[in-house]
Order: structure tokens, then C-alpha cells, then sequence
């Protein structure tokens, strides 16, 4: 089975082609990256570069193709509209406007967790308790945005993924930043770092991928994806600190002074139109503030979805890789 892989260029992207290599699947990557993509290339795989905004580029993609793992997003927690709307928005409704033109077998969404954000605690998450608005970001707003759109496409054999907080060697994201923080101002520490943190190794989100492309379930489900295995914020931050063999400085800040700053940086940025991400975000702050952990429940009796890393020995990667290079 072939199966194209748009965002393949990206963190997750990779670690997708890699479980379905390892599975006897062929691969058509997409992204625009072409040192990244060219990189890909192999007997089984091959890259075709296109902007997910441009019909006609995507299009390419999806000749002699079985099934469809869309990854691709603008994945940021700042940024102007105008550029979600077309990456996410637009883009994912040119894949499923060409699922339907070349009748796919199956088209895997990932989406995202960060649709159920909100300023408080929130435990065992159920894929139901999806807000129906969530203006938090242009992020948020435009993955749940473009997971509306399928329920124009009922003829689309679809299934949507919301895999929460995925880290792993590569990530260029969460454990870069926190390393950054910690390195020059200390870790910000609310709450004691009491707070449930529930977090996903990304080879995880690979497996589940692949797992929903070969589930036989009804389509249109929608499934979190965690370790389901919740952590405090402070044995996250510890252990992956000592890992590194890294000095543990914490900054203890009262949780009001830090909503304070993110409320007032995000309006100093947004009135002089700043391009840069704030430092501190209302996003970054409710994730340090508030618990949230997610049910996984429907995803492993559904799709027999079972993590394969754990926590701990994703850490472990993570470190022994940082420390090697
Ligand atoms: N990382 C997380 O914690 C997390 C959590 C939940 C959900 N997700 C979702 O998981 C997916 C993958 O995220 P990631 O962490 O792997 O992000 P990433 O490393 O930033 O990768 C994003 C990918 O999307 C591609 N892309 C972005 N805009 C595009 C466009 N206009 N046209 C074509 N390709 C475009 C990029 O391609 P080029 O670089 O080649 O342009 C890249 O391959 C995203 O859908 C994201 O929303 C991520």
C-alpha cells in the first residue's frame, strides 16, 4: 500500500514514515523542505514538494496513492490568521477535497489537543468535550476550524487524532524551550509543579497513526492520544534535567504575576503587529498552571492502541541522544 504523508518534512512527519517503512508500506512525503525531503528519498520512498495551500501541488501528491496521513500544519503558538486559515484551514480542505476526487481508502487527521485549552484544571478529557469555539490562538482556532470540515465530507473515510504534547529526539519544540528557560532565567514554577502534565513520546503518535489507517472502525472517530501515563510538571522537568546532568533552577512565581505579563505581552505584540513570538503566551501559561490529562480509553479499545515507549524510556532517548551529540 502507498500511502502519502503530507508534513513528512516535520518532527512527527519522519517518525511516521519511519513505522510505516517498518510496516512494508510505500511512502509519497510531502512538504515544502527540499534539502529535508530529498533526504527521505529511498527505494520506497518518495517526496514531492508543494505548498498545502496550492491545490494544484497537492494534487501531485496524490497520484497512485492508497491512503492519506495528513500531518502537515502551521504548528506555532503565534502568528498571524491569514497563515493558519491557509496551512490549516485551506490545507486540509484541498486533502480532503482530493481524498474524495481519488476516492482514498482512508485519510488519518492530526489534529490537535490544544482545541480543549482553557483556563482550568481539567482531568480524563473525553474526545466529546471538544469546545465548539476556542480563540486562544490563531493555532487553536484554526485546528478546530479545519476538523468542522469533515463533517462536509461524510464520503471521506476519515479518522481524527489528537495526539497531546509529543516529544522525542528531533522535537524542536517543548524540550528545546524548556532547556532555553532553564538555562537563562531558571524553570517558571507555579502550583508547587504539582500540575498533571500528559504527555505523548512521539513514536507513540506513530504507532497510533499507523494503527488508524489499519483499524476496521466506523469513520469519522475522533481519538486522544497520550501516553496515559500523566506526570507532574515537576518530575518532567527533574528528570529530564538530571538526565542531562543539568543544574534544577526553579524561579517560584505567583501563578497572577504570570498570567499578568502573558495578558500583557500578548497585547503589546499584537498592537505593534511584532512577528516574533511573545515570550510568555496565555497558552504557554495555562500549560504551566493547569493540569489536563486526556482519555485514551476509546483510542485503545478502538484501534488497539497501546504506547510501545513509556515515559521514562522516552526521556531516556531523549537525553542519552542529547548527550551523545
Ligand atoms: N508537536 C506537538 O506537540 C503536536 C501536538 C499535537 C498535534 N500536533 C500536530 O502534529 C502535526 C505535526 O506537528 P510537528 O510537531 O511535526 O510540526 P513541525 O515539526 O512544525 O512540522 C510541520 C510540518 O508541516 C509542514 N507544513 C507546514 N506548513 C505547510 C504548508 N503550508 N504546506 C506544506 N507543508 C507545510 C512542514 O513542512 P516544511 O517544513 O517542509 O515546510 C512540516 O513538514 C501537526 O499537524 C500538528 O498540528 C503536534
Amino acid at each position: 500500500m502507498k500511502i502519502l504523508v503530507t508534513g513528512a518534512t516535520g518532527f512527527l512527519g519522519k517518525y511516521v514514515i519511519k513505522e510505516l517503512l517498518d510496516h512494508d508500506y510505500s511512502i509519497v512525503a510531502f512538504g515544502r523542505n527540499e534539502k529535508v525531503g530529498k533526504a527521505l528519498e529511498s527505494e520506497r520512498v518518495q517526496f514531492v514538494k508543494g505548498d498545502l495551500s496550492s491545490i494544484d501541488e497537492l494534487r501531485q501528491a496524490f497520484q497512485d496513492i492508497d491512503a492519506v496521513v495528513h500531518a502537515g500544519a502551521l504548528s506555532t503558538a503565534w502568528g498571524p490568521w491569514k497563515a493558519f486559515y491557509q496551512a490549516n484551514v485551506i490545507g486540509t480542505q484541498n486533502v480532503l477535497d482530493l481524498s474524495r476526487e481519488y476516492a482514498v481508502k482512508r485519510l488519518v487527521y492530526v489534529s490537535s489537543p490544544s482545541i480543549y485549552a482553557a483556563g482550568k484544571d481539567q482531568l480524563d478529557i473525553k474526545e466529546s468535550d471538544a469546545p465548539k469555539e476556542n480563540h486562544l490562538n490563531n493555532y487553536i482556532r484554526s485546528k478546530l476550524a479545519s476538523e468542522k470540515l469533515f463533517s462536509d465530507y461524510p464520503d471521506v473515510p476519515s479518522i481524527i487524532l489528537r495526539p497531546r504534547g509529543l516529544f522525542g529526539v528531533g522535537d524542536t519544540s517543548i524540550l528545546p524551550r524548556v532547556l532555553r528557560l532553564s538555562r537563562k532565567i531558571g524553570i517558571p514554577l507555579i502550583r508547587g509543579g504539582e500540575q498533571l502534565m500528559d504527555m505523548t513520546c512521539v513514536e507513540n503518535v506513530a504507532l497510533a497513526i499507523r494503527l488508524a489507517l489499519e483499524a476496521k472502525v466506523a469513520h469519522g472517530q475522533v481519538y486522544n492520544i497520550t501516553n496515559g501515563e500523566p506526570k507532574t510538571f515537576k518530575y518532567l522537568i527533574e528528570t529530564t534535567l538530571k538526565g542531562l546532568g543539568e543544574p534544577i533552577r526553579y524561579r517560584k512565581i505567583p501563578a497572577g504575576l504570570v498570567a499578568g505579563v502573558a495578558y500583557s505581552l500578548e497585547g503589546v505584540y499584537r498592537l505593534f503587529h511584532l512577528k516574533a513570538e511573545p515570550p510568555l503566551t496565555r497558552y504557554t501559561y495555562y500549560l504551566l498552571r493547569y493540569s489536563q490529562t486526556l482519555a485514551i480509553q476509546k483510542a485503545q479499545t478502538e484501534l488497539g492502541y497501546y504506547p510501545k515507549i513509556t515515559i521514562e524510556e522516552g526521556i531516556d532517548k531523549y537525553v542519552q541522544h542529547d548527550r551523545a551529540h
